[in-house]
């Protein structure tokens, strides 16, 4: 498990449902990237459903809620035990590993066709590692297969410089790429983005930064002066209270198609 997963599994299993205000279990801000999966899903009828750091299995819970097909296999990789010991449904196999290491024969065995998701896991790769992450994500796929995320990205280069620049000032390694960047990335691991569009987006109160990442006051204290004078320009981007601040972690859906070999 990397640092950054490490530093903060203390929120994993029973507690997760309650981070950044019950986000990750909310069916409402789920809604149009599970219907963009259903719609796939209907139409290519894949053999498996394999969900990258899928958590506690939420996403695949909200398919099987929509109505997803009985037929199709359903598997939850994630890399933190305790948010595995958390899916238990029994229509869904967890299995521990990585989004940078899963094998594809390790799912679905040697036949049929494979679907892969995957919300809000690919900024955990930081700068480095977005691009062999991406890369082995579709060294797993066959043309014509669809990987479908949800990701942390920004709509302009400024505003990922300034989520970027916060995390780095908290000691995280987490990196959020924009739209163009992001595209960019895609099609070079061998996508084709067939359509994108915006999610909503988490909204990051300082004082749960805090203790997710365990920022010290005097930490805190600094970034929340430097994002004063930097983004006090962008209530897009940040909005400040007497509490201190409120930043917005932005996601955007693809809809990404194996085409050139990965
Ligand atoms: C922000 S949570 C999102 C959980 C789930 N996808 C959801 O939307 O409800 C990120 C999850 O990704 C997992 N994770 C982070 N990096 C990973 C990696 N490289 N491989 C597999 N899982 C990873 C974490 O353990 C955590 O459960």
């Amino acid at each position: 498990m990397s640092y950054d997963i490490k530093r903060e599994a203390h929120v994993h299993g029973k507690l997760w449902a309650k981070q950044a205000a019950g986000f990750f279990s909310d069916p409402n801000m789920a809604r149009d990237y599970v219907a963009a999966i259903m719609r796939l899903a209907l139409k290519h009828n894949p053999s498996a459903i394999a969900d990258l750091g899928g958590g506690t299995g939420f996403v695949l819970e909200q398919l099987i809620a929509a109505g997803l097909a009985e037929n199709i296999k359903l598997v939850n990789i994630d890399t933190s035990d305790s948010q595995l010991a958390m899916c238990q449904n029994p229509r869904i196999t967890p299995m521990k590993g990585t989004l940078e290491s899963f094998r594809r024969v390790n799912i679905m065995g040697e036949t049929g066709s494979l679907m892969l998701i995957s919300r809000s896991v690919l900024q955990y790769g930081g700068i480095l590692k977005q691009k062999p992450w991406l890369n082995h994500v579709r060294s797993q796929m066959k043309p014509g297969e669809w990987f479908v995320h949800q990701s942390g990205c920004e709509a302009d280069v400024e505003g990922a410089l300034a989520l970027d620049v916060l995390f780095e000032q908290m000691g995280v390694g987490k990196w959020v790429p924009h739209k163009e960047a992001f595209v960019r990335l895609l099609v070079q691991a061998g996508f084709e983005v067939t359509d994108d569009f915006t999610v909503p987006a988490v909204e990051m109160a300082s004082e749960e930064l805090a203790v997710r990442y365990g920022v010290a006051p005097d930490v805190m204290a600094q970034i929340e002066a430097d994002l004063r004078r930097t983004c006090s320009n962008r209530p897009d981007l940040v909005k400040f209270a007497s509490s201190g601040f409120v930043f917005q972690f932005p996601y955007r859906v693809f809809l990404c198609k194996a085409v050139s070999s990965g």
